[in-house]
């Protein structure tokens, strides 16, 4: 991990000036304020003040098992080209999860630095892990080994901050290129305040049909309709939309899969693997459905914070 890099992103929760390294694992503000961050990238700034808690192993597993399998990739790929289409050096993801959507952007974009943000310390530390994976992943062994170095190099580096969207951010304004918000929830006042002028807010919502056929078998809960168009009436005064992107397809579940794209969302607590096997007895298709918002930041909000 680079203290350093971790550093550039951030600010002090207690009052607002930058963090530094200090020496050691410890950031510090002009202050006096300090924070250990943790060896393995990651720092929380949460300030024991969250009362909410975000996704727990459990979930994250199940997210990994369904995501890593490839039945968002799609989505991922329409994510990654809005993205790298502004050459980004600075990403933030906030509600970052297991780090698949980032990864897939940092993999796109191997010179920008970025950083993971969730409430779930777990999601923070294995965003941070994955990316470490991806620089394995990225060496070929074949080559020897100075070409195997600079084929690492050219990896982003992938920092990690536990901390609470609801908060003032414990991130420094202006400075990031680009926010992913990805199923997430949103601060737009604080989004507006953290990205530089004219950075992109990338935002992913479900469409109103994603997983109908789970919903009509009493599988999952309720999508609330016009996602995407409450999102933009919601974003309004600090950003205008600018590209809107459907991304959907059908594609045929076993009862296996189900459970994991259960067991990763608002559902999970609700519905037991027995019930999903009764419900959900043979491989059948399931609609896929999403939004890609990407929201340009105005200058000056259009109302007063
Ligand atoms: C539905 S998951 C999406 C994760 C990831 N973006 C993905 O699509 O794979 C929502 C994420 O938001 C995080 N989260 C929930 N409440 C939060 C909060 N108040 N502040 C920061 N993150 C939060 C959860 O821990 C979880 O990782
Ligand atoms: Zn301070």
């Amino acid at each position: 991990m680079s203290l350093q890099t971790l550093s550039e992103w951030l600010r002090c929760p207690n009052c607002f000036s930058p963090l530094t390294p200090a020496g050691g694992l410890v950031l510090r503000c002009t202050a006096g304020h300090s924070f250990d961050a943790n060896r393995r990238g990651y720092v929380s700034l949460l300030g024991g003040r969250s009362h909410v808690v975000g996704d727990n192993a459990a979930m994250l597993d199940a997210r990994t098992a369904f995501l890593e399998a490839g039945w968002y990739d799609d989505l991922r790929t329409a994510l990654t080209t809005l993205v790298a289409a502004e050459d980004p050096t600075r990403v933030l993801d906030i509600g970052c999860g297991t780090g698949y959507y980032l990864r897939g952007v940092t993999d796109a974009c191997p010179e920008a630095a970025a950083l993971g943000m969730d409430l779930s310390p777990v999601a923070v530390a294995r965003t941070v892990a994955g990316s470490r994976q991806g620089h394995a992943a990225v060496a070929d062994v074949s080559l020897p080994e100075p070409a195997q170095a600079v084929q690492v190099a050219q990896v982003a580096q992938v920092d990690g901050l536990v901390a609470d969207v609801w908060a003032d951010l414990p991130v420094r304004t202006g400075v990031a290129d680009v926010l992913l918000n990805v199923f997430a929830p949103r601060n737009p006042a604080e989004f507006h305040r953290v990205l530089r002028d004219d950075g992109l807010l990338a935002v992913v919502v479900p469409h109103d049909d994603h997983l109908r056929e789970l919903r009509d078998a009493g599988l999952t809960l309720d999508i609330p309709p016009n996602k995407a168009e409450d999102l933009r009436v919601a974003l309004e005064p600090w950003f205008a939309l600018e590209t809107l992107i459907g991304v959907s397809g059908r594609h045929r579940l076993g009862a296996g899969d189900v459970a994991a794209v259960i067991g990763m969302g608002p559902s999970a607590h609700h519905t037991g693997t027995e019930t999903i096997a009764d419900r959900w007895p043979e491989t059948r298709p399931v609609t896929f459905s999403f939004d890609v918002l990407g929201f340009r930041r105005r200058p000056v909000p259009l109302l007063p914070r």
